[in-house]
């Protein structure tokens, strides 16, 4: 294809992908991820009371990318269902998941976003096949003391922009056909100039919106993590909030745009680095189709030891 490793590296600041072999699919990635995070929880799979999916590349229309999980963790006394918001889903299923621990329905609530976004990849385009990669992210919310955990969320949507960023065929609208496979309908179809305005202006807004609810200020922050989509768009965000580079997470580079994993990859290597501690405020921003976005603010109740 007519594209260079320094065109996508200028462009998009990936150096690297990680694709699914045949017979892969997202859940498969989610197990990993899900067991990863049980461990360092120290739960077991049937300690969990609900299982919170979130996929922009799910192994099926339906059933849900958790019950499939669900199923092949022997989480048998768990609930599972999965929250759709394409790469906006980690922002959208934190909310979700920790509203269940919050209002005490549930003590143990697993989150997890997987995905297979090579298999939604048009090879032949070059101007989305070069962005995402394939990988899951999960994590295990309980309830922590009080002034902990989850703090704010604020979120956006903007359903008119549904045509800039899509999977047009496969569903109801666009039933699978031979017509549409022969015109690529079932791979993902991006306005990339628009989404990246979209992103860079929403974006800003979303963070100056969730930390004014949790009462915070920018200088509180310790870590940004946003949705891994492109390093030209979150250096651009980072540079109008005019927060310290230092501060912003970015792992695009190894992985490419992982959608719903991009916030929960990074926050695990955060966490792994031993950068963060208890009391730690990150801030997670996720957008992407629908158009659809969210900003978390969560002080980090985990200590290192
Ligand atoms: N290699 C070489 N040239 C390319 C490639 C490529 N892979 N892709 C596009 N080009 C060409 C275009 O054809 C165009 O050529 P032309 O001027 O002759 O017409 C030129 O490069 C510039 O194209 P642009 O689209 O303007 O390039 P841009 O700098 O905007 O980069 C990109 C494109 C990387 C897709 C950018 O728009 C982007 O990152 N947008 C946001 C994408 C994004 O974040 N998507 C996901 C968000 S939500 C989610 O996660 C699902």
């Amino acid at each position: 294809m007519a594209t260079s490793d320094e065109w996508i590296q200028t462009r998009t600041g990936i150096k690297e992908r990680h694709v699914v072999t045949e017979g892969t699919a997202a859940s498969d990635l989610g197990v990993l991820a899900v067991q990863n995070a049980l461990a360092s929880a120290g739960k077991t799979a049937e300690e969990v009371d609900i299982i919170v999916g979130t996929s922009a590349s799910p192994d099926m229309v339906w059933p849900a990318t958790a019950c499939l999980i669900q199923a092949k963790i022997g989480a048998k006394n768990a609930s599972a269902f999965d929250v759709q918001s394409a790469c906006a889903g980690f922002s959208y299923a934190l909310t979700v998941a920790a509203q269940f621990v919050e209002t005490g329905r549930a003590d143990c609530v697993l989150l997890v976003g997987a995905e297979a976004m090579s298999r939604f990849v048009d090879w032949t385009d070059r101007s989305t096949c070069i962005l995402f990669g394939d990988a899951a992210g999960a994590v295990v919310l309980e309830r922590v003391e009080p002034g902990y955990g989850l703090l704010a969320s604020y979120y956006g949507s903007d359903g008119n922009g549904a045509h800039l960023l899509r999977i047009p065929a496969g569903g109801s609208a666009r039933p699978a056909s031979i017509e549409m496979v022969e015109q690529n309908m079932h791979f993902i179809k991006m306005n990339g100039n628009e989404i990246y305005k979209f992103a860079t202006r929403v974006t800003i807004d979303a963070v100056n919106k969730a930390l004014k609810l949790a009462g915070l200020k920018k200088d509180d922050i310790d870590y940004l993590i946003p949705h891994q989509a492109n390093q030209r768009i979150t250096e651009a965000m980072m540079n109008r909030l005019k927060l310290p580079e230092e501060k912003m997470v970015s792992n695009i580079e190894r992985y490419g745009n992982t959608s719903t994993a991009s916030i929960p990859l990074a926050m695990d290597e955060l966490w792994r680095s031993g950068k963060i501690d208890k009391g730690s405020v990150l801030l997670t921003v996720g957008f992407g189709a629908g158009l659809s976005w969210g900003a978390n603010v969560i002080k980090w109740n985990k200590s290192k030891t």
